[in-house]
């Protein structure tokens, strides 16, 4: 059975009550709160007023992916041909096609837990079996090559790898890194490296690619990223992934068959995006590490939560161990739900809860919102707990 997107159910419940007048603050965003850079809004007008609204390349155009292919190679240090490309409707179904094109009914695949809420639910419709391997938050939120190992079977095809992470913030560094690629080109695994937060890593990281560090992990690497989180494109969707020539031709057959090209308007709105002024990410990222920073801080001054300091992303994960099994305004507090949903009834604040992510004993706050808002939402909160 697929389940739902508790995330995108607790956004529209905080929507609703909005739109009935009730004063809701939203933490519950995986969005940046920015709009579309100006420069990368007018390539999509132009797009339109010059007739580029037909049919593309199940693949993508020409153009973007002459564009991802220096991206590429000036960020990543990665050298992929254009045949090695392949432009889809968000990275959401790069990771999809990704997972549809190499699994088997039966294969299994390693997934960080807490995981993204869509990583389970593309391998069981992909006919795999998702194997979830703990992070736990004193290793902030990494694998260990020991859980790895423990977790591999004769079945195990692939490992999705997701720096910076979504939820836990988590990013990975070289060592980690290479440590990984040895174990999944020893065993023969597949990675799916899911980089859509790459620019989006602070306190002087670096990114990381896992595919570049060699010919070996590179063969067995598909690369995930796209245009919504580090343009603030995520209503236009276009997201690529970089592979193998021949697992990129079994995902462009996936794909002619069930969405064909992602929208050509979005194609070119997104040269301009990798091609144009960069910027306005520095921007960006300036408001975010502002954001985070405060919110790590206050969330560990309020009674019953505590946090570490994600790396990258926009999210944190706050730790709600202690307030389970308490009684608060009545209400018996056993899950992350029954908090969340206590957040927004009583301090009209939205959450995600953890059980979203599989690790019930954490909420996730987004910063993708207000500064103003952040101050408000932790006050509403910090209130309620007391
Ligand atoms: C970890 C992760 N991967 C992939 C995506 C998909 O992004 P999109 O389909 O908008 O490119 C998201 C979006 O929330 C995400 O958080």
């Amino acid at each position: 059975m697929i389940s739902p997107s508790i995330t995108l159910d607790i956004t529209a419940k905080a929507k609703e009550m909005k739109a009935r007048g009730i004063d809701v603050i939203s933490f519950g965003a995986g969005e940046p709160d920015f709009d579309t850079p100006e420069n990368i809004q007018l390539a999509g007008i132009n797009a339109i007023k010059s007739g580029n609204t037909r049919y593309t390349a199940t693949s993508g155009i020409l153009e973007l992916k002459e564009a991802i292919c220096e991206k590429l190679k000036k960020e990543n240090n990665l050298d992929y041909k254009l045949s090695n490309i392949i432009v889809s409707n968000g990275a959401k179904q790069s990771i999809f096609n990704s997972l549809f094109a190499i699994l088997n009914p039966g294969d299994e695949v390693i997934m960080p837990l807490p995981y993204w809420v869509s990583y389970p639910e593309f391998i069981k419709l992909s006919g795999g079996v998702p194997v979830s391997v703990e992070t736990k938050e004193e290793n902030n939120f990494k694998f260990k090559l020991e859980d790895l190992e423990n977790a591999l079977t004769s079945k195990t095809k692939a490992l999705i790898l997701n720096s910076p992470s979504n939820p836990t913030g988590a990013a990975y560094d070289l060592k980690e890194l290479q440590d990984i690629a040895n174990w999944a080109v020893k065993n023969n695994i597949f990675v799916i490296s899911d980089e859509i937060y790459e620019k989006l890593i602070y306190d002087g990281h670096k990114h990381i690619s896992i595919a570049s560090l060699n010919e070996e992990i590179k063969r067995l690497t598909i690369v995930i990223n796209g245009m919504s989180k580090a343009y603030a494109m995520t209503g236009w969707r276009i997201g690529y992934a970089a592979a193998d020539e021949e697992i990129v031709k079994v995902m462009t057959n996936i794909q002619s068959h069930t969405t064909s090209n992602p929208c050509s308007i979005s194609q070119y709105a997104s040269v301009e995006g990798l091609v144009g002024d960069q910027l306005i990410i520095e921007e960006m990222k300036e408001h975010f590490i502002h954001r985070r920073n405060y919110m790590v801080e206050k969330i560990n001054s309020i009674n019953g939560l505590s946090c570490r300091k994600p790396l990258g992303a926009f999210y944190v994960m706050a730790n709600i161990s202690k307030l389970k099994g308490q009684i608060i305004k009545g209400k018996n507090i056993e899950s992350s739900l029954d908090l969340a949903n206590l957040l927004l009834d009583e301090a009209k604040v939205a959450v995600i809860p953890g059980s979203a992510f599989g690790a019930d004993d954490f909420i996730r706050l987004s910063y993708a919102t207000s500064m103003e808002n952040i101050k408000e939402g932790l006050n509403r909160i910090e209130e309620t707990l007391n």
